[in-house]
C-alpha cells in the first residue's frame, strides 16, 4: 500500500500554488506528501501543521511551520484518511491528531484528502472511530457511547494526544448518518473532537494509483 500512498500524496502536490500557506495533515500518506512538498518548498509561504510529528518531518525539510492564529485562513489543507464514504465523509484519527486536523480542516477552503484504495468503504465504521477525550471523562464519555451509538469504545492505552488527552477507539458501528453522530458524539461532557469528518468532509479525494483517481 506505501506505492498507493505515495502517489496519492504526490499528486496533492497538483493543488499547492506559489505563495500559499498550506495545511498539513498527519500520517504515512501525508509523509509523503510532505517529501514532494519539499521540492517546492521556495514556492510556498510556509506551512500550518497538524501534529509534532508532522512539525518535525516538516522542520526537517527545512520547511517553515506557521501558528494558525497568525496564518488566518488557509487556502489548501492535505490530509489522509482511515475512511472514506462516496460522499467524501471521513473517519480520521488512526494517529490520534484527530483535534488539529479538524481545526485545521474548518480553517480551509478546500481539503484534499489522499488515500490509498483500501480506505474507500461504502458505509463508514469498520475502522474503530477515534474519539479525543478528557482524561478524567474517559469512562463517563465511554458509558455514554454505549448508550448512545450501540458501539463498543476501547481505551487505546498508552497513548496521550499532542493536547494532553486520551483516545477512544469505537468498535463495531455502522455509521449510516455521520452528521448526526457527529453531532450527537460532540454533545457529550469531556469529548474534545470526534474523527467524524461528515459535516465538514473533503472537498477532493485523490486515491493512489498508476494513474491516481481524483474525486
Ligand atoms: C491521523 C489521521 C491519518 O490521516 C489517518 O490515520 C491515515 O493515516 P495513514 O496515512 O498513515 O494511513 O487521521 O490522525
Amino acid at each position: 500500500m506505501s506505492e498507493m500512498k505515495r502517489l496519492a500524496g504526490e499528486k496533492a502536490i497538483e493543488y499547492v500554488e506559489d505563495g500559499m500557506i498550506v495545511g498539513v495533515g498527519t500520517g504515512s500518506t501525508v509523509a509523503y506528501f510532505i517529501d514532494a512538498l519539499a521540492r517546492i518548498k521556495d514556492r510556498i509561504a510556509g506551512t500550518v501543521s497538524s501534529s509534532e510529528q508532522s512539525t518535525a518531518r516538516l522542520r526537517q525539510h527545512g520547511i517553515e511551520v506557521l501558528d494558525l492564529n497568525h496564518a488566518g485562513a488557509l487556502s489548501l489543507y492535505v490530509d489522509g484518511a482511515d475512511e472514506c464514504d462516496p460522499h467524501k465523509r471521513l473517519i480520521k484519527g488512526g494517529g490520534a491528531a484527530l483535534t488539529r486536523e479538524k481545526i485545521i480542516a474548518e480553517a480551509s477552503q478546500k481539503f484534499v484528502c489522499i488515500v490509498d484504495p483500501s480506505k474507500q468503504v461504502p458505509v463508514l465504521g469498520t475502522f474503530p472511530l477515534p474519539v479525543e477525550v478528557i482524561p478524567m471523562a474517559r469512562s463517563l464519555v465511554a458509558r455514554e457511547i454505549v448508550a448512545m451509538t450501540g458501539g463498543q469504545p476501547v481505551w487505546r492505552d498508552g497513548v496521550t494526544t499532542d493536547n494532553g488527552n486520551v483516545i477512544l477507539d469505537v468498535h463495531n458501528l455502522s455509521i449510516v448518518d455521520p452528521v448526526t453522530m457527529e453531532r450527537e458524539l460532540n454533545q457529550i461532557p469531556g469529548v474534545v473532537s470526534v474523527g467524524l469528518f461528515a459535516r465538514r468532509p473533503a472537498d477532493v479525494v485523490i486515491v493512489g494509483g498508476q494513474p491516481p483517481q481524483v474525486l
